[in-house]
């Protein structure tokens, strides 16, 4: 069967010119070539990409080991989005009678399909991936813990380090130190782990800025996780355990809380006090740099009321928060 692919080709020693998609590179060093595979109907991205490297162009830098989506290689944009080429079936990926495959635009090039993973395993490191020990353990013992303490983490364990998730998060697209999806995710792995003795001094580092309250929601990790790992879920259950421990002076409970009010008060989010709530009136500078936004909302006729209306039928919110409980009941 034939299968067109679509390869994004760069070199990072060739000059570079009016801009590979930024923050990192010039485009003018990055092309696209378009291969014909001749592969069976359940052939993978990764199975062309490798045919191309054998048959057509031993120049193509292709990153990949083990075919089994374990090793965590060869995630890359496929159609736009993160994914693993081994598990990447062609006919699923076809549009308009073709798949693009390059390297993703959020990570630094090195050459064609291969990103610098750096920034990834920085931010790893970063949350302090290793339990920190309660006490010594007595010399020949161990330390044990019922299965029960340990179902909680299994969902992070599965992860195999791909990168996907960091590659599509929206906010690292705009901000490279936000610890990222994967990171996060592991570091609810270690403090959750009933053998971890740091987890307040963990919660106190992950609620600062470029932390746990700086994801925007988007899911894409949630999407891309080829393992689903689904590192929003792990960063929620960070903040809650944030939170319970106190956490509360940073502008991201702060906005939660302003949040919940607006919705429990009128039944609806009231977008001109969200901000002055979540940053502080006082915080001038945290106001300044809002208003490049305000005026793009102004402009695109996006600025909410001034006059801020209750919904009809508010007692059945307010039902629901005295149902669920809490700060707000
Ligand atoms: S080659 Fe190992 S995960 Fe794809």
């Amino acid at each position: 069967m034939k299968w067109t692919i679509v390869v994004g080709r760069y070199d990072k020693d060739q000059p570079a010119g009016s801009g590979y998609p930024p923050p990192f590179e010039s485009a003018a060093a990055k092309r696209y070539q378009t291969f014909e595979v001749d592969l069976p109907e359940h052939a993978m991205v990764l199975d062309a990409l490798i045919q191309v490297r054998e048959y057509q162009d031993e120049s193509l830098a292709v990153r990949c080991a083990c075919r089994s989506a374990i090793c965590g290689s060869c995630a890359m944009w496929i159609n736009g989005h993160a994914n693993l080429a081994c598990t990447s079936k062609l006919r699923d990926f076809t549009v308009d009678g073709k798949v693009t495959v390059e390297s993703p635009p959020s990570m630094p090039p090195i050459r064609d399909l291969v990103c610098d993973m750096t920034p990834f395993w920085q931010k790893n490191r970063q949350v302090r991936p290793w339990l920190e020990g309660k006490e010594p353990v007595p010399a020949g013992e161990e330390y044990r813990v019922p299965n029960a303490a340990m179902e909680n983490l299994i969902q992070e364990v599965g992860c195999i380090s791909c990168g996907a998730c960091l590659m599509d998060c929206e906010s690292f697209a705009v901000n490279q130190n936000f610890l990222g999806p994967a990171a996060l995710a592991k570091a609810y792995r270690y403090t959750a782990d009933p053998r971890d003795a740091e987890t307040r001094d963990r919660l106190k580092t992950y609620s600062e800025p470029d932390g746990v309250w700086d994801c925007t929601h988007c899911y894409e990790c949630v999407q891309q996780c080829p393992k689903g790992v689904a590192p929003l879920e792990q960063i929620l259950k960070l903040r809650r355990m944030a939170v319970e421990e106190g956490f509360t002076n940073n502008a991201g409970t702060r906005h939660a809380y302003a949040f919940a009010e607006s919705v429990k008060d009128s039944g609806r989010l009231n977008e001109l006090t969200l901000m002055p709530k979540s940053f502080g009136l006082l915080n001038i500078r945290a106001q300044l740099q809002s208003l490049p936004a305000a005026f793009n909302m102004a402009r695109a006729g996006k600025l909410p009321p001034l006059i801020h209306k209750k919904i009809p039928g508010l007692a059945r919110i307010k039902s629901i928060f005295a149902k669920v409980g809490g700060k707000f009941k």
